[in-house]
């Protein structure tokens, strides 16, 4: 039976842009070096009053207003952050009271970058049960809120922002026909011994501190770009399609040199690759639901297309996702 259908998508992005420049002032780096190493030119930083949550909604309002649907009629709330508002409960439970459509199932799942693709798969899979008709899957973040804004190696790399799309339950019976609308075909995977390479130095349970975002970039590269071209070619299989028939990859934005290189590897062409990250930077969980929403709303992705998403981050985790839309 084919998936869950995708009937809008919408994002939010903080009010404040920050320059490679305005980081220069702060830290030993250079607007050519932030240029050259991760194709950033920019980021969203949260400034106050703004919150994982009110990112969450917001993007959840658009997408709501996009789908021209009611929050009344959202069932189900999995929201993918690794920087809530609180430790619990669950800002998703924040959203949906926001929302007023309490009542129904709301959670917060943690997978890092790879968050959105997880939230995906899991509502997909509860829609599939019966447990709501119809879901918001959110991936936000304030990433900017767990960076050691001293260390240069990382304070760079990121930003803030949410995206957010309304999914609805397959119809009973439904073929599996990949020519129709709907989730095709997932697979994640995670690689718990490589918790060292990307992590926060800090938790409830460790330090009673929230932490600080660690990182060996050149290692991560290296595994993102290998684990990213296995996932695409297992749902491209699992799918039964070929890289060529795919219209569109939108992928986690964490680096221009690693979407280059995993789409070379791949074979698909550039132009297809829907990019973001010099403007948005690395917004984890968000980057992926913002980039769709980006190139939906420029006209660039329309109903119909084929559609890839995929993404890593700390963990390891990784998966992709293949929609028609
Ligand atoms: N500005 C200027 N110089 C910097 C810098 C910055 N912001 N950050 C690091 N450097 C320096 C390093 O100190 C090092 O100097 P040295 O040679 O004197 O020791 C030099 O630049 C090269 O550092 P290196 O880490 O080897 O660079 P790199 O080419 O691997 O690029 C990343 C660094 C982080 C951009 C790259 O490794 C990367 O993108 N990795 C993936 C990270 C990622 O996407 N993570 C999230 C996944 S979800």
């Amino acid at each position: 039976m084919s998936g869950s259908r995708l009937l809008g998508t919408g994002s939010a992005l903080p009010a404040q842009v920050v320059t490679n420049d305005d980081l220069a002032a702060r830290v030993d780096t250079s607007d050519e070096w932030i240029i050259e190493r991760t194709g950033i030119r920019q980021r969203y930083i949260a400034g106050e009053g703004e919150t994982t949550a009110t990112l969450a909604t917001a993007a959840a309002r658009a997408a709501l207003a996009d789908a021209g649907v009611d929050a009344s009629s959202i069932g189900l709330i999995v929201l993918a952050t690794a920087t809530p508002d609180n430790t619990f409960p669950a800002t998703a439970t924040k959203v949906q009271a926001a929302l007023g459509c309490n009542g129904g199932v709301a959670f917060d799942v943690a997978a890092v970058c790879s968050g959105f693709l997880y939230a995906l798969a899991t509502a997909d899979s509860l829609l599939r049960t019966g447990m709501a008709k119809r879901a918001l899957v959110i991936g936000a973040e304030t990433f900017s809120r767990i960076l050691d804004w001293e260390d240069r190696t990382t304070c760079v790399l990121f930003g803030d922002g949410a995206g957010a799309v309304v999914l609805e339950a397959p119809e009973a019976g439904a073929s599996d026909d990949p020519s129709g609308p709907g989730i095709i075909a997932t697979r994640l995977h995670a690689d718990g011994a490589q918790h060292d390479l990307l992590y926060v130095d800090g938790g409830p349970s460790t330090t009673q501190t929230v932490g600080h975002v660690r990182m060996k970039g050149r290692e991560v590269f290296r595994h993102a770009v290998v684990n990213l071209a296995d996932v695409l070619q297992e749902v491209i299989e699992e799918a039964g399609v070929s890289v060529s028939d795919v219209d569109w990859v939108v992928p986690h934005q964490a680096n221009a040199r690693i979407l280059d290189a995993t789409a070379r590897k791949l074979g698909i062409a550039p132009e297809k690759v829907i990019v973001t990250v010099h403007e948005h930077a690395n917004t984890s969980a968000a980057s992926v639901p913002l980039a769709l929403d980006v190139a939906r709303k420029d006209g660039r992705i329309k109903s119909g297309d084929l559609v890839m998403l995929e993404a890593m981050g700390g963990g390891f985790t990784w998966g992709a996702s293949l929609i028609r839309l």
